[in-house]
């Protein structure tokens, strides 16, 4: 496994958020981490990235332990992690936007140019914006903006926090598109999503957190067909509207 997690526990101060999860994701898999709001989806990417540092558990990435690991080596390592909400910087340009994404690395300005070349090659729509300022971007604009820049860190592992979050569903699927394309392009994706549906098309095995535990996993195949996580997510639904 490139990533392997186990027995991973997150406190926000007193409350509990994560009680002893394990997970692991293969190279060059996509494997998708669902749940409803507030399960402990994105709680688990910042543990992963070490913005949370955990209380208990360990992260292992290429065989080696994180522990003591900052978030900046961590991007060194070749994590890079887009974050719920995208934070692309409004006032930048789309290519200062994607240069940021290397700042963790030691590549010369000219390195720099040839893999912003490379990544708007993912991205052609992002090429014709280039100039343009991270404001003025639609949503899903952003969006591929928000991962183009996580690979411009030349990452072995990308973690996407909900990258399908308040877009049209034509432009959702160009986003599902992309990221199919990414993996198979040699970055392993763990993708965290609330569309489930969505996400089982594109990953290999899938994990559902249920209030910071591990409720089910498997082959993504076998989690569609499942009557368990159509009772599972029946049930959230009720959970999440009964909360509203
Ligand atoms: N900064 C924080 N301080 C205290 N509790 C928090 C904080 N962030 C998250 N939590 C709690 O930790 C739990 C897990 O939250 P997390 O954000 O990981 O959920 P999630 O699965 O990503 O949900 P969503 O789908 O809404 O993004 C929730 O109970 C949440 O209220
Ligand atoms: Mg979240």
């Amino acid at each position: 496994m490139l990533l392997e997690i186990e027995s991973l526990v997150v406190r926000y101060g007193a409350v509990e958020a994560l009680h002893g999860i394990s997970l692991g994701v293969a190279e060059g898999e996509i494997v998708s981490l669902l749940g409803a709001n507030g399960a402990g989806k994105s709680t688990t990417l910042k543990a992963i990235s070490r913005i949370l540092p955990p209380s208990a558990g360990t992260v292992r990435f290429a065989g080696r332990s994180l522990d003591g690991f900052d978030p900046e080596d961590v991007v060194a390592l070749g994590i890079a992690h887009v974050p719920e909400g995208r934070r692309i910087f409004p006032g930048l340009s789309v290519l200062d936007n994607m240069r940021l994404g290397a700042t963790a690395r030691r590549a010369t300005s000219a390195q720099i140019e040839r893999d912003v070349e490379e990544v708007l090659g993912i991205f052609p729509k992002l090429r014709t914006l280039g100039a343009k300022l991270g404001w003025t971007l639609s949503g899903g604009e952003q969006q591929m903006l928000a991962i183009a820049r996580g690979l411009m860190a030349k990452p072995k592992l990308l973690l996407l926090d909900e990258p399908s979050l308040g877009l049209a569903p034509l432009v959702v699927k160009d986003v599902m598109q992309t990221i199919a394309r990414i993996a198979r392009d040699g970055t392993t994706v763990l993708l965290v999503e609330q569309n489930a549906h969505l996400a089982l098309q594109i990953a290999a095995r899938a994990y559902v957190l249920e209030t910071g535990r591990v409720a089910l996993s498997g082959e993504a195949k076998t989690l569609l067909a499942s009557e368990e996580m159509r009772a599972a997510y029946l049930g959230s639904a009720v959970r999440v509207a009964a909360s509203a």
